[in-house]
């Protein structure tokens, strides 16, 4: 099982979130004996091959003005060209998002995630959202993924909380035994 976490990250908070979605999913393959670590790798670093040979793509994003960070779209416009072959076709995918929260509602973190799932569906993967019953729900989670407030009441950078760790871990365990069931 190879799971590959790729992100973008300018000021570490989306980087803290990208390691505890790794501790989730190694916490996973641990338990179900498998010897793989998750790879992490800042966006403007995976490859198409990187993107290719993993069996489990997670990929993660700052809000920047609304959507995705250009580092990560840019991984993501790069990933056309495995579409005509349909590399990609079949793998399990999860999203995940930080946002300073502008304006309390958001600040256009569903648009995020949901054009991160619009990619992933259009190469016929199977896309993880955050299921209620998953631990930091309320914390973290939304229906189409995890999604890490890090800003205070004024939208300005405060930092990832402890609860938002646990939905983090708890995500990535999430998607590595759904890839599992799959296997
Ligand atoms: C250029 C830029 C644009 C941003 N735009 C938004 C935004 O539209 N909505 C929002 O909620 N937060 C926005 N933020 C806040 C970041 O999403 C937030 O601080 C994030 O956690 C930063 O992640 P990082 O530390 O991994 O870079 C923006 C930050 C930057 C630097």
């Amino acid at each position: 099982m190879h799971i590959l976490i790729a992100y973008h990250s300018d000021y570490q908070h989306t980087q803290a979130v990208a390691d505890a979605v790794a501790a989730g999913a190694n916490a996973a393959l641990a338990d179900a004996g498998i010897n793989a670590q998750a790879i992490l790798k800042q966006a403007v670093d995976a490859s198409l091959d990187d993107l290719r040979d993993a069996d489990v793509l997670i990929f993660g994003s700052p809000v920047h003005m609304g959507s995705m960070a250009w580092q990560m779209k840019q991984l993501v416009d790069a990933g056309s060209k495995l579409w005509m072959a349909g590399d990609l076709e079949g793998k399990v995918g999860g999203v995940f998002a930080t946002y300073g929260g502008f304006g309390g509602a958001g600040g256009g973190v569903e648009q995020t995630l949901m054009s991160l799932h619009a990619n992933f569906l259009e190469h016929g993967m199977l896309v993880c959202g955050f299921p209620r019953s998953l631990s930091g729900f309320a914390d973290a989670g939304i229906h189409w993924g995890l999604a890490v407030r890090t800003g205070n009441d004024e939208g300005m950078p405060e930092g990832v909380d402890d609860a938002a760790l646990v939905a983090a871990r708890a995500y990535g365990s999430h998607v590595a035994e759904t890839a599992l069931r799959f296997q």
